[in-house]
Order: structure tokens, then sequence, then C-alpha cells
């Protein structure tokens, strides 16, 4: 059976982002794991930052096959907490010991949640994050966004959420 797991990116835990992926996380009784609360720190050319939770933080998500990334919509573009978490990605690409580990990705499914005070998610937020996801190897499995120009509203969504509760359940989980 797959399994899921969640990574929330946003300058605050409880806010609309949070609410929205813990609908969803409680919907399919999922672990959200705050990356704020974790010690990552920028992408080093040099590695020097090789002990930090980074390394265990993709252990415990490479035990899972569908990933969520969610994170609100600054400036166009995914939190720079999530910005950080994905950046740091390249040390699978430039760390030779730690390239097999980076093609345990490939295969697994990356979803996106995410807010913001539009309709519409933003093409540049949206590919920052599909680009990714294809050059890493993961499928894209889709994505569900909430327009909170007037804070988080539950009933505006029931529908879009639940659908994208749905779609990763029928992957497996
Ligand atoms: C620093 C910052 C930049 C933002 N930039 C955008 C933006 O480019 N487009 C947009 O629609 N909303 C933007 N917003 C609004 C947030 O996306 C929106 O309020 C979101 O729901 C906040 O989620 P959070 O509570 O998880 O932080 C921005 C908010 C902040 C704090």
């Amino acid at each position: 059976m797959n399994t899921t797991i969640a990574v929330i990116g946003s300058a605050r835990r409880n806010g609309n982002t949070g609410k929205l992926i813990d609908w969803i996380a409680d919907a399919l009784g999922i672990e959200v794991i705050d990356l704020a609360l974790k010690n990552i720190s920028p992408f080093d050319y040099e590695h020097k930052n090789r002990g930090d939770d980074f390394l265990p933080l993709m252990d415990d998500l490479l035990k899972h096959d569908n990933i969520i990334f969610a994170s609100p919509v600054y400036w166009f573009a995914m939190s720079s907490q999530m910005k950080i978490f994905i950046d740091r990605m390249s040390d699978f690409l430039s760390v030779e010991e730690l390239k097999e580990q980076g093609r345990k990705l490939r295969g697994k499914v990356g979803y996106v949640v995410s807010t913001s005070i539009s309709d519409k998610i933003d093409g540049s937020f949206l590919d920052s994050f599909t680009h990714t996801f294809d050059y890493l190897g993961l499928e894209s499995g889709g994505f569900v966004h909430a327009n909170c120009e007037n804070g988080f509203n539950a009933d505006d969504y029931q529908n879009d959420v639940v659908n994208f509760i749905e779609s990763i359940k029928l992957s497996g989980k």
C-alpha cells in the first residue's frame, strides 16, 4: 500500500496553508512536518551543512510513496522555508555518496497544496514545483489551491479538497 507524508513551509504553522494541509492530513491520517521547526541551512557548495536536519528529514520522506508540499504563495513563488528545503535537493546531485539516496525520489508522486490571495494559482509558483518534480524523477500528482483573501474558508473548497484527497486515496493510501 502506498503511504503519504506532507511537509509545510510557511511563516506561520497555523495560518491559511496550515489549516488547508491539516484538513487534508486529518482526512488521510498522515503526518505533516513543519519545515520551520527543522534546522535546514541554505544550499552550500562546500556542503558544510551536512550535519543539519536535511538528510534525516529526507530519510523520513523517502519512506513514503507520496509527498505533499504545502506552501503559501509569497511574491509569486514558494515560501522561503520551502525554497531552502527544495534547494537542498541539489545535495543529491552534487554529493557523490548521496546520489543513491537521491535516486530514491524517482517514481514517487509529488503533490502541491497552496494558498494565496488569488483564485488562480500562479504559474510561476506551480511550475517551480512541477519542474523540480520532473527533474528529480517524481511524478506530478496534482495540486489544490485556496484563495485566502478573506482568510481560509473551508466551505469554499469542499469540492476541490475532497477531490484532491480522493485522488491521493485512489493512488493507494
Ligand atoms: C511575504 C508575503 C508575500 C505574499 N505574496 C503573495 C503573492 O505574490 N501573491 C498572492 O496572491 N498572495 C501573496 N501573499 C498572500 C499569501 O499568499 C496568503 O495570505 C496566504 O494564504 C498566506 O498563507 P500562510 O497563512 O500560510 O502564510 C503574500 C503574503 C506574504 C506574507
